[in-house]
Parts: C-alpha cells; structure tokens; sequence
C-alpha cells in the first residue's frame, strides 16, 4: 500500500505548465480553475486534449453539462491569476480581468496567456476522485510570442530558467 502523501511528495517534484480551465454555466455566469492536468493526447486527425478534474472542484458540474471548455496556458506573468483560479477565496473576483474574450464555444479565453484551446468533450472517465474530460480543440489562438510559461513545482509558481532543446528535436 503506497502512502498517499508519500505520492503527493513525489508527484511535487513533477514540474508542470499551468492552465485556467474555463467553461459557460448553462443559465449561469463563466466558470473556471488552474489546473496543471492538461495533456495533448493527439494532433491528428483530431487535435485532442484531456484535463483531470477532482469532482470537488466547483465548475465540475458546469463542465459537465455545458460540454464544453477552454484551456489557457498561462505566461510566467500570470502567477496572480494562477492563485486567484486556485484558491476557493475569491471566486467572485476570477473573471474581473479585462483580457477575457470568448471563442467557438463560448467559454471565457485569456487572452493574456500564452495559448488558448477551445474545445467540445468527446468522453470522460471517473477514476478515483477525478473526472478526465477528453476533448476535440474546435478553436485555438497563440496570444503572445517570446513569453515564458508559468510553471508550478514544489509547491510553488516560477518560470523557466534554463532551456534545452533534447537532441534530434527541431
Ligand atoms: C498549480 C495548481 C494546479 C492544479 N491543478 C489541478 C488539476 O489539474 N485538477 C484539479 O482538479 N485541481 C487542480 N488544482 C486545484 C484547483 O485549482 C483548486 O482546488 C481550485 O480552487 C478549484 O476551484 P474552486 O475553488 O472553484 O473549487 C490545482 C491547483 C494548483 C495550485
């Protein structure tokens, strides 16, 4: 039996860019999180993307029955809205900042952040405390050029400081 916190120690020391995931409540307002979750799954012929929602989180619900969603892929800038998305505090403050638009599917896009994907759920599977969405990228916008990505690890937002192109990769 693997300790839980022994997993979460570990898994602390996987460095991860960090995403507002957001969504259009059916009748309701924009809705949204940070999630470090957020993996391509597959350029063609789809161009796919899955994140991983704990079923506490309180936009679950709305990405459920809205369908859809919209994953912003933060700058190293941004650190502010990563907490803001994170914290359970200030909900009501999320969506303030001026830089939000809308795309296909209506979900609110940031268009302060690096890349924003707009997408429609294709699937989801419940595993453990988390829900995966999978979906298709109906939209996608490149915001900025020349601008480093938020990082999230050990507890903590930085940016990048060192980068290396693995040998072989264009
Ligand atoms: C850097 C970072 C990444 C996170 N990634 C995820 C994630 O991928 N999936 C998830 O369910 N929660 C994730 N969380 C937790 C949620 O962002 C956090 O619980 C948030 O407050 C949930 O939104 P709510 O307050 O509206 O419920 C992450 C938190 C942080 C700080």
């Amino acid at each position: 039996m693997i300790d839980p916190l022994l997993f979460k120690r570990g898994m602390r020391r996987l460095a991860s860019g960090v995403s507002l995931v957001t969504t259009i409540e059916p009748g309701g307002g924009p809705k949204g999180f940070a999630a470090t979750s957020v993996t391509a799954v597959s350029a063609e012929p789809t161009p796919s993307l899955l994140v991983c929602v704990n079923r506490q989180v309180s936009c679950h619900g709305a990405l459920h029955a809205s369908g859809v969603f919209c994953v912003n892929v933060l700058s190293e800038h941004d650190a502010a809205m990563a907490q803001l998305f994170s914290s359970s505090e200030h909900r009501d403050r999320r969506f303030l900042d001026p830089r939000w638009e809308s795309l296909a599917t209506g979900s609110p896009a940031f268009a302060g952040a690096l890349a924003s994907f707009d997408c429609e759920v294709v699937s989801t599977m419940e595993v453990e405390s988390h829900t995966i969405f999978v979906a298709r990228t109906v939209e996608i916008r490149l915001w900025g050029e020349d601008v480093q990505p938020l990082l999230y690890v050990d507890g903590r937002f930085d940016g990048l400081r060192l980068a290396v192109a693995p040998t072989g990769t264009a």
